[in-house]
């Protein structure tokens, strides 16, 4: 089915380009240039939501958590609603507000922070006097979305907002937020003595490429629906691309023969 950023789900999951709408112009030029679309629109049809909890959604913002996370999450959350079922209000609550507290990926707190941002979203909500059950479903769905927290979703929307939250670390846009965390805590791009760590520990916090084999191609496995799972096995798929041409360009190794077959 079509969604709000012009991609389609097809039946299997894996993500088609659709084409948008032309807009007539009276000048016939491309209308790109104008006002800039309201934040909180991007989040229909819970806008109105997005509007109170937006400025409580991000203590600050890096290339990796910033608005257009929580756009993508959202995106990637309503089309897996669209398929699995869930309520919708309690996913846009859940997934506005997971990454509300920000605990820096090598704090030794590090494995606190989605509890510290359910109980934050747990006192907003409380304040606009949600129902506690209401309010106890996002908070169960914030703590679970991470990792760290080791504590298996239950509900169906903490199954959802786990697998949104995971899909942005795959595919391009995973890869991306690899490199932009990396550079942002003083890692290099690989190792080039020894860039598939084959004689050494892998250690991501100083080699961005190492991420790919210490986490990122572990996460198509742990998806909770089938929805995610199909999104995440194309994302995957990108990233096993990604990191071959990247050893090609920089080591010069070539993929096996057949690699290509699967793309
Ligand atoms: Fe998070
Ligand atoms: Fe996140």
């Amino acid at each position: 089915m079509p969604q709000p950023n012009g991609i389609s789900a097809k039946p299997d999951g894996s993500e088609t380009a659709i084409s948008q709408p032309q807009i007539e112009t009276s000048n016939g030029h491309d209308p790109g240039i104008g006002p800039r679309q309201n934040l909180a629109d991007l989040f229909a049809p819970f806008e109105r939501l997005a509007n109170w909890l937006l400025p409580y959604a991000l203590e600050q913002q890096d290339g990796a958590h910033d608005d257009s996370h929580l756009v993508r999450v959202f995106n990637n959350a309503m089309r897996i609603h669209a398929q699995e079922g869930g309520d919708g209000e309690i996913l846009a609550a859940a997934v506005l507000l997971h990454d509300c507290v920000h605990v820096e990926k090598n704090a030794p707190h590090r494995a606190q922070a989605s509890r510290l941002a359910a109980d934050k979203a747990s006192r907003l909500l409380n304040e606009a006097h949600w129902p506690d059950i209401r309010i106890e479903a996002v908070a169960h769905a914030i703590v679970s979305h991470s990792f760290s927290a080791n504590q298996p979703p239950q509900s169906l929307e903490a199954k959802i907002l786990q697998d949104a939250d995971r899909l942005d670390a795959l595919g391009f846009i995973g890869l991306a937020r690899t490199f932009a965390i990396a550079g942002r805590l003083g890692g290099q791009l690989y190792d080039h003595l020894d860039p598939c760590a084959e004689r050494r520990p892998l250690d991501d916090r100083r080699y961005a490429l190492d991420h790919f084999a210490t986490k990122l191609f572990k996460l198509a496995d742990g998806f909770q629906t089938a929805t995610g799972k199909a999104m995440a096995r194309q994302r995957h798929e990108r990233l096993q691309l990604f990191h071959a041409m990247f050893l090609e360009e920089t080591t010069g190794a070539k993929p096996e023969s057949n690699f290509y077959l699967s793309f």
